[in-house]
């Protein structure tokens, strides 16, 4: 399987990027709206340093995903896409990036502004502190602004995929099918 994209099909890291976000954001969410329904007893901070140190992961993916984007080519869109859903698709993907940077930002941003604990990756690796101490304004504003970009994202990723099955089962298309990490780069092309 090729690693970079051509004309026709996606390729295999760009693959790994898409679907390795989407996996570990689900997680994500699942343990994040858990997570505050949970007594605040020290019982739950465990709970809370995954959830920063799987969210700093997201955020490292999407870096490189970006990174690899630049250098990457991206498929033509499938043959006999009117316009506008080509630009409405184009805009969302890249309302799509922006929110797999703002929202684990976001995050990041409220756990640094109340700097209740010094912030360490998987315990393995101190994390700078964005606001550079306590901050009662930004703290207030990151915490609401997290949730909300949490919402926006679910909001827009679910119309980016009902459009992704559209693509499938009702234009019967390559789109979808060009995206499966289990197709190969022959099959593809048929
Ligand atoms: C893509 C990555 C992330 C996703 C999808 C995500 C999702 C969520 C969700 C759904 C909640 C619950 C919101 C609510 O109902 O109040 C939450 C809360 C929270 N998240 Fe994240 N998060 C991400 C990254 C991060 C990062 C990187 C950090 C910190 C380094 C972080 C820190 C927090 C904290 C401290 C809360 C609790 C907020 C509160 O007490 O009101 N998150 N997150
Ligand atoms: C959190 C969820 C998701 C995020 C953040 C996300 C993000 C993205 C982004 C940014 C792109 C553009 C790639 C590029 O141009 O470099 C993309 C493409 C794509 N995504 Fe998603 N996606 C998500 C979920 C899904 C799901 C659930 C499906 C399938 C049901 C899906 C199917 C696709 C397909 C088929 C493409 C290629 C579109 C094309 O060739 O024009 N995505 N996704």
């Amino acid at each position: 399987m090729a690693l970079k994209s051509d004309a026709t099909s996606w390729g295999s890291v760009a693959k790994f990027f898409h679907w390795a976000i989407v996996l570990l954001i689900l997680t994500q969410a699942v343990i994040g709206l858990v997570m505050v329904e949970l007594p605040k007893r020290p019982s739950s901070i465990p709970v809370y340093s995954f959830h920063k140190s799987l969210g700093i992961t997201i955020l490292a993916l999407a870096v490189l995903r970006l990174v690899w984007r630049l250098f990457d080519t991206r498929p033509r869109d499938v043959p006999g896409m009117p316009h506008w859903q080509a630009l409405g698709a184009r805009f969302g993907h890249a309302l799509l990036y922006a929110l797999i940077f703002a929202v684990p930002l976001s995050g990041w941003l409220f756990d640094s502004a109340s700097s209740l604990r010094p912030l360490y990756w998987f315990n393995l690796f101190p994390m700078p502190n964005l606001t550079g101490g306590k901050n009662e304004a930004v703290k207030e504003w990151a915490e609401g602004a997290h949730e909300l970009l949490f919402w926006v994202l679910i909001l827009v990723a679910a119309g980016h995929a009902a459009a992704a099955l559209v693509h499938h089962f009702h234009n019967r298309d390559e789109t979808l099918a060009r995206m499966l990490p289990w197709r190969s780069r022959a099959r593809g092309l048929s």
